[in-house]
Formats: structure tokens, sequence, C-alpha cells
């Protein structure tokens, strides 16, 4: 009765992993019950979830091949594109779509835009591929287009790409606070991600000592349009949901990631902890910290467990 938070299926979007040229589903070992799907189990999936009241997915890809560029991204016959088509013509309107928009999971080298000569993202090189998915995810179905890279102005470009192209509708859900973690390695075993040479993201990603900067990144992608903006990881950030929550109006989303997947997962394997009960806890105190959207591999689980 004086309960100040509930949670419900409705505040899930499943993130799900596709992959060409497979015809059987693989489980992903750092995941355990996520797999890379195929197109056919994909639409099963998704099906279940909308069944059980999950209003919304993102979509990540496994490309067959990678380049340079990360080319897959943009093609319209690409893996992500065609997923999004079947799912389009599965639910009409019924099922939110977002599609993940980056070119990590398509690059050779395992980075989120195309490189420059000291091998790190040329920022507004990068801008011109996102555009390009961005215009290719509307077109193929995509609700909303969710950009990833943490390039500067890519929120900007890819609205303004998207009007461009007649897609004014198709929103955007702004990865605007992604911070540098260490808590995303299953995620890199899911989408085939290393980056050469040992690299890691902390040029463009949040630096984790930092609060005050993460507001300044939610500022800025809302003023270049962010219909929504995200805080990613979850947990360990509660105190940045709850700070954006205290100063903007428009709907916040939290990614509850791999790593903080796995690790509820591992110590429940071992028998340290109970799984669904701390799933719950994590997800319960994500939204009391101000989230209305959380982004979770335990989507499908906990919405079994509420019906
Ligand atoms: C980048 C991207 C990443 C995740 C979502 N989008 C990985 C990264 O930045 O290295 C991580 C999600 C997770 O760990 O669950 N396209």
């Amino acid at each position: 009765m004086v309960s100040e938070t509930r949670l419900h299926p409705d505040d899930f979007i499943a993130p799900l992993f596709v992959r060409e040229g497979i015809d059987e589903p693989q489980p992903i070992e750092s995941l355990p019950g996520q797999f890379q799907h195929s197109r056919a189990s994909l639409r099963q999936e998704v099906r279940q979830l909308k069944d059980l009241g999950v209003p919304a997915v993102v979509l990540f890809g496994v490309p067959e091949h990678k380049d340079a560029e990360g080319s897959e991204a943009w093609n319209p016959d690409g893996i992500v594109q065609v997923a999004l088509g079947d799912l389009r013509d599965d639910h009409g309107d019924d099922m939110v779509l977002i599609a993940d928009l980056c070119v990590d999971e398509y690059t050779d080298h395992g980075h989120c835009g195309v490189l420059d000569h000291s091998g790190q993202p040329d920022n507004d090189a990068t801008l011109e591929l996102y555009e390009q998915i961005a215009v290719a995810q509307a077109t193929a179905g995509a609700d909303i287009v969710a950009p990833s890279g943490m390039m500067d102005g890519q929120v900007f470009a890819i609205r303004e790409a998207l009007d461009d192209a007649g897609f004014d509708e198709t929103a955007i859900l702004a990865y605007a606070a992604k911070y540098a973690t260490a808590l995303y390695g299953p995620f890199r075993d899911a989408v085939d991600v290393t980056i050469t040479g040992g690299g890691d993201r902390k040029g463009y990603q949040q630096d984790v000592a930092n609060a005050r900067e993460a507001m300044e990144e939610i500022r800025e992608d809302i003023a270049e349009g962010a219909d929504m903006v995200m805080v990613k990881p979850a947990l360990p950030y509660l105190d940045v949901i709850a700070r954006a929550r205290a100063e903007v109006d428009i709907p916040i989303a939290a990614y509850h990631v791999s790593g903080e997947y796995a690790m509820v997962h591992a110590a429940a394997e071992r028998g340290w902890l109970e799984l669904d009960a701390v799933a719950f806890e994590h997800t319960l105190a994500i939204k009391r910290a101000g989230a209305d959207l959380i982004l979770t591999y335990f989507a499908r689980r906990l919405s079994e467990l509420m019906q």
C-alpha cells in the first residue's frame, strides 16, 4: 500500500542480439539465458516479449563481415535492417523497435568510429557514417534510433539527417551519459568485438569519476534534439540518474548492462545470491532513482515473474 515505486513489464526495454548467417540461436556464455539470435528465433523471442507486456526491444547486430568503416551498419540488407523489417511485418505499430546506432559491432578494429592516423576515432568523419546508419535504420522500420558511440555532435547530425530524409517522426534515444566502465565485458563477447591493440574507449566515453560532466553531456544532447536520454551503466551511477531526474523533464532511460547482469548470474550459480530477488532489487532501485525506462537483460525473466 505504501510502496513508492512499483515495477511493471512496461518499464523494460529488452536488448537483443541478432547474428547474420546462422540458423540456430547461439547461447552467449557470459550472459546466461541470452542468445545471438537468428532472424527466425528473434521473431519468436519478440513475440514472447510482447505477450509478456514488454513494450520495446533494442537491437544489436552481429554481421558476417566487418570492415574499417563498419559498412554493414548502413547496408539496407544488413542484419539489423532486415531484422527490423521482419519485426515491423510481425507487429505493425504494436511493438516499439529501437536500433542501437553505432559501428563498433561492424568495424574490424572494434572502435565506435572510423579511425584517424593516430588510431583513434575521427569524430567528425564518424558523424557522416552515423547519419547514413540512422536513415538506413529508419527506412527499415526503426521507431527510435539510439546512438551509443559518444561522438560529439552525434545527436544533432542524426536529427538533421533523419529530418532531411523525411523521418521527422523517428525519435532519438541518446546514450548521453555513457561511462567508460569495466562492466561492458560480456557485451563484447555477445557481439564478437575486441578493440585492437588492447585499446579502450576512454577517449570518447565518460570518465567514471565525473558526474557534473555527465550532466553537461545530457544537457548538450537535449539541446541537439534528443527525445530521451540514457545513463549507462545503471547501478554504479544511480547518483547520475537521480541528478538527471531532478534536472530534466524528458524520459530518462538507464541501461543495466551486461556486466551487471553477469555478476548476478555468476553469484547465483554459486548459490551466493538469490537470482530473482536481486534482479528485482536492482531494477526497482534503478526506477526509484528516477529512470522511466530500464534496458535490462532481465526484462523477460522479470516480466514472466510479474504475470
Ligand atoms: C556500443 C555499445 C556497448 C554497449 C551497448 N552499446 C559497448 C561499448 O560501448 O563498448 C554495452 C551494453 C552492455 O554491456 O550490456 N555499441
